[in-house]
């Protein structure tokens, strides 16, 4: 309506006004609808949904505030798809088949503040995508095949309160793409295949602060390691974790190994073959089984240590027993030829004698 008026000379709009408000009525019904949508002119929604639709259409109308885009068959948008919708306020384009989205798709749409891309095909999110959306207040981005949310992704979402990354195939976040989220409120992210170790020790940290700070998470069910299978991150002990440091020194030791992006995540797809040989996905496992190995090697050492000062106690044992009988026996034998043999021949002698 403000901009209707604005489009009028003031002096005609006051004169008559019975004249502007017709002409007004005439303007809204006039708007264009693409013909194979539904327009209110009231609410300025635009609803498009379940047309079968493979494009966007060309003709929505540019005051439009929801356009809804749902269950079509969009499976790829040319970059300026929303050009020129900058009063666009919700966009909805779930159930589609969308599987990699421009980065400059959303550029034009300043006054966004809900966008739904839920069950779509969505593998990977370009860092810039969100960039100009510094009204948007929710996103929904579950039922995709997220392996990995890309750092900074988040930077420019001062206002962002509800996210769900649900039903993806994330096995680890970072915390620094998070901490930008000064207003979240609630996130989800159950249903992903979460690896519960050293690289979401972090992430934990974060998610301890948000709750401390108010926040709603739904869960995060570990799926590896095994030990730890279905049990929420949020109650592993962060000393289950304590190997971690070690694992980092190693690392700042060897930097060229950190920064291997297709390495470090997403790699454990059913459908993709095992990591190439330079991956550090392998060695993420190794500290526990060094550890065991080394705790094995360290029990081996005491119990033989043991056994061998037990062996050692008893040879000297039986060293000093051997002697001492040997000197015994010694000074006995000194002793009987003076007073033994003699005597008993004696004596012998008076019994033969004596009986005689
Ligand atoms: C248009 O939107 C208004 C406000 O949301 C609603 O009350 C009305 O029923 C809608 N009209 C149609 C035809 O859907
Ligand atoms: C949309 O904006 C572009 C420039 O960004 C302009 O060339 C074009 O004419 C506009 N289209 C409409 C329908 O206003």
């Amino acid at each position: 309506m403000r901009e209707a008026r604005r489009r009028f000379p003031r002096r005609w709009a006051q004169g008559s006004f019975l004249a502007c408000w017709l002409s007004l009525c005439a303007a809204k019904t006039l708007l264009p609808c693409p013909s194979s949508c539904t327009c209110n002119t009231s609410s300025l929604e635009v609803d498009c949904s379940s047309r079968g639709l493979t494009s966007v259409p060309p003709d929505i109308p540019l005051d439009t505030r929801t356009l809804l885009l749902l269950n079509n068959r969009l499976s790829s948008l040319p970059g300026d798809s929303f050009s020129n919708l900058s009063s666009l306020h919700r966009l909805d384009l779930s159930n589609n088949f969308l599987d990699q989205l421009p980065s400059e798709l959303l550029g034009e749409l300043g006054n966004l503040t809900e966008l739904r891309l839920r069950n779509n095909s969505i593998r990977s999110l370009d860092r810039d995508l969100l960039h100009q959306l510094p009204l948007l207040r929710r996103l929904d981005l579950s039922l995709n095949g997220l392996s990995q949310v890309p750092s900074g992704l988040f930077d420019d979402l001062p206002t962002l309160h509800w996210l769900s990354l649900r039903s993806n195939r994330l096995q680890s976040l970072d915390r620094v793409t998070f901490e930008p989220l000064s207003s979240l409120q609630q996130i989800q992210l159950g249903d992903n295949p979460w690896e519960c170790d050293c690289n979401l020790r972090d992430f934990k940290h974060w998610m301890e602060w948000f709750s401390y700070r108010g926040g709603k998470i739904d869960e995060l069910q570990c799926t590896l390691p095994k030990e730890l299978r279905g049990r929420d991150m949020r109650t592993v002990p962060v000393e289950m974790l304590s190997y971690c440091s070690q694992l980092e020194d190693e690392n700042s030791s060897a930097p060229a190994e950190r920064p291997v992006p297709p390495c470090t995540k997403g790699n454990l797809a059913p459908s993709e073959p095992e990591p190439g040989p330079d991956c550090p996905q392998r060695q993420r496992y190794r500290p526990a089984s060094v550890r065991r190995a080394i705790g094995t090697v360290i029990i081996a050492g005491v119990v033989c240590g043991v056994v061998c000062i037990m062996m050692v106690v008893a040879a000297a044992y039986g060293c000093i027993y051997a002697s001492l009988m040997a000197k015994y026996h010694r000074e006995l034998k000194k002793r009987q030829p003076l007073m033994g043999d003699p005597e008993g021949e004696q004596e012998e002698q008076r019994q033969i004698s004596s009986v005689a």
